[in-house]
């Protein structure tokens, strides 16, 4: 009895598994994140290696703050915690309004602001790759923080949810994806297992498109040769808009930009990205 009724589970598993694979679509712990109206949806980049608003500091590194889903979340603190609060308190966002830290990977340029932003809101939840968690248990402990390790692809907030961490030759590293009416947008903190293959798993996560990539796309060091042929893969997946910035590196924003036309968004440290005004 007990041996059939282990059949039955592997042959519900297989099905499961099997479905799963045939819909196109990756199983999400959690569930799956429900559509937000892209008319919500507000990206205020905090922190970049290029200015938008010249009243904001610059310096290598990455940060923004989404708002328009349940929970307003901040994805990565940049490099440095003064310049991190500094730009905060420039663009008058009040730490408090934080619910949930978006830590994409590990590196100092991404994660070197937590500190200090803790010491103003310790009560923010913050994932982090699975892989990086030995490092944030000190955090936990000093600051009562709560730190969710992500492995697989899981929800984040009801209209938002985290690729799980995947690997590269560098490190483990996760982006923030949100399924809109428009298609998905996708957040990337450095892209290192490769922009391609995370816009091609949001994709996967939310069977829609991708409408919007934002953050850093690793590419400062491919020939331009390699940076056309991402353009024209990202291009080929049905990606519309895109706001390269951080790690993107000068030439390849610029072919961006070439490439994408009205579609390319400038970003940098004071930019706003408004859903609503994105029309294509
Ligand atoms: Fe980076
Ligand atoms: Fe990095």
């Amino acid at each position: 009895m007990k041996r059939r009724r282990g059949q039955i589970s592997i042959l519900l598993l297989v099905i499961a598994i099997f479905t799963a694979g045939f819909s196109g679509e990756t199983m999400t712990e959690g569930g799956k994140a429900q559509v937000v109206d892209i008319n919500r949806l507000n990206i205020t980049i905090i922190y970049d290696n290029y200015a938008h608003d010249r009243r904001l500091k610059t310096d290598h590194g990455f940060a923004c703050l989404i708002e328009g889903l349940d929970q307003t979340l901040l994805f990565d603190t940049g490099g440095n915690g003064s310049i991190f609060m500094d730009n905060l308190e420039t663009l008058a966002i009040d730490p408090q309004q934080v619910d949930a830290i978006f830590i994409s990977h590990n590196h100092y340029d991404h994660s070197g602001g937590l500190i200090r932003f803790l010491e103003s809101n310790p009560r923010a939840r913050i994932y982090i790759p699975r892989s990086a968690s030995p490092s944030y248990d000190v955090i936990a402990e000093q600051y009562g923080a709560r730190v969710v390790a992500v492995e697989s692809p899981r929800l984040i907030d009801n209209h938002a949810m985290s690729t799980g961490e995947m690997k590269s030759s560098v490190i483990g590293e996760h982006s923030l994806v949100i399924p809109t009416d428009k298609g998905a947008v996708v957040v990337t903190g450095c892209a290192h297992p490769g922009i391609c293959d995370i816009v091609q798993r949001a994709g996967d996560l939310t069977g829609r498109q991708v409408y919007l990539a934002v953050g850093g796309f690793h590419l400062m060091s491919d020939t331009r040769e390699s940076i056309q042929n991402t353009i024209s893969r990202l291009q080929t997946m049905g990606v519309k808009y895109v706001a390269p910035s951080h790690c993107t590196g000068r030439e390849a924003i610029r072919l961006f930009a070439d490439a994408f036309g009205k579609t390319f968004i400038q970003s940098g440290a004071g930019r706003v990205i408004r859903g609503g005004e994105l029309s294509e």
